[in-house]
């Protein structure tokens, strides 16, 4: 089926009870059994859930998996990739990743032996040449907040070369413009928060495989650990993926005009988006995803500039996350990034002046007048 149709009905047959078209929310902690080892395949909730369950398989067939496990942020289901290593090994990690990853990954995992190291890893040649021997490769593409862009293929060798494995965050992208697993990729995670849900009221996240023996093992953590996603919020995020295809291009759309108009502003100095052609790595985007999305970065030039904007924004929200049909902006700096220190922020290039923002489905216009007249402020 083609990706439009998967996006609507994967994963989702009618109600076997009543017809329901849509599939219901089992909310439900347990299921009543005939006799003792006799039951439906349902025994508990954290466990199995027909919902949830519904949407690891529509996820799955979204990213070209062979399963899905759904977690309760993409927090959760980044930690439960992460269990995947153990304590003495060594993952490496695109540099100017979430940072929320980060501080997990450094603050908490890197408790239990496991070794980070964080890399740039946009340039794969020099990237394979100095990372050294690793079980796990963990990157962004492109990166958040500064859209750098890495090669998922020759990223996917480098692992594939060393034993280890490449685990891809495809947030930013959303299987409708990037397809990690058919790359070469062998583990994709979202924060289904973002455009998989794409309507800003649920938190969630997932990790869909294609090796047997990842699912079996992301399966038993998820039960183990218990970090599962509602009943309630997986159907959410199935109402949001039914119209993926449909939202994705006006996203993009209303995105090139919006990194189009910030371009054209004396007050802004930098602007950040793939789908400019001298963006560094514009051509291995291209080569490697078909659209470009809607997240942008762009510097300001100091900390009182961003406030004054932010300050003065109306219709784009002012406000963590991103991938919602509303537009939202953000301070990386100060919000999504707070969790890399001044110094590891300066290096990165995560400057006081820069902002983000994740342009949704409105009007692009009424953006436009928004942003020209916040920009005044500066
Ligand atoms: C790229 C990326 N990955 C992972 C996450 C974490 O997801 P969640 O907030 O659902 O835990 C975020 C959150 O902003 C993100 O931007």
């Amino acid at each position: 089926m083609g990706f439009a149709t998967d996006c609507i009905h994967a994963g989702q047959e009618p109600d076997p009870s009543t017809g329901a078209i849509t599939i219901p929310i089992f909310q439900t902690s347990t299921y009543v059994q005939e006799g003792i080892g006799k039951h439906k395949g349902y025994e508990y909730a954290r466990t199995h859930n027909p919902t949830r369950r519904a949407l690891e398989k529509n996820l799955a067939a979204l990213e070209g998996g062979t399963d899905a496990y759904c977690y309760a942020s993409g927090m959760a289901a980044t930690n439960a990739v992460l269990t995947l290593v153990k304590g003495g090994e060594r993952v490496v990690v695109s540099d100017n990743v979430y940072g929320g990853t980060h501080r997990l990954f450094t603050k908490i995992l890197g408790r239990y032996g496991v070794e980070f190291a964080f890399l740039e890893a946009s340039d794969a040649a020099a990237f394979d040449a100095r990372a050294g021997h690793f079980a796990m490769l963990w990157i962004e593409t492109p990166t958040n907040p500064l859209m750098k862009v890495c090669d998922i293929r020759a990223l996917a060798e480098t692992a594939h070369s060393r034993g280890a494995i490449l685990v891809v965050d495809n947030t930013f992208m959303s299987p409708f413009f990037q397809r990690p697993l058919s790359l070469g990729a062998d583990i994709v995670v979202h924060s289904t928060t973002k455009f998989l849900n794409g309507h800003s009221d649920s938190v969630g996240g997932v990790a869909v495989v294609k090796d047997p023996a990842h699912a079996d093992w992301l399966r038993y953590v998820q039960n183990a650990a218990g970090a599962i996603l509602s009943p309630f919020d997986a159907w959410l995020v199935l109402r949001g993926t039914k119209t993926l295809a449909l939202r994705m291009p006006k996203h993009e759309e209303n995105g090139r005009q919006v990194a189009e108009f910030l371009r054209a502003q004396a007050k802004v100095r930098k602007v950040y988006w793939p789908g400019f052609p001298d963006h560094p790595g514009h051509q291995v985007h291209k080569r490697q995803a078909s659209g470009f999305g809607s997240m942008i970065a762009f510097d300001l030039g100091g900390l009182d500039a961003a406030k004054a904007m932010l300050s003065r924004v109306r219709l784009c929200s002012l406000g963590e996350s991103l991938g919602g049909i509303e537009t939202l902006i953000s301070h990386p700096a100060t919000m999504t990034h707070a969790g890399y220190t001044q110094p590891e922020r300066d290096a990165l290039g995560i400057l006081d002046g820069l902002v983000r923002i994740s342009v949704g489905c409105e009007d692009v216009a009424d953006l436009i007048a928004d942003l020209t007249s916040a920009l005044e402020a500066v």
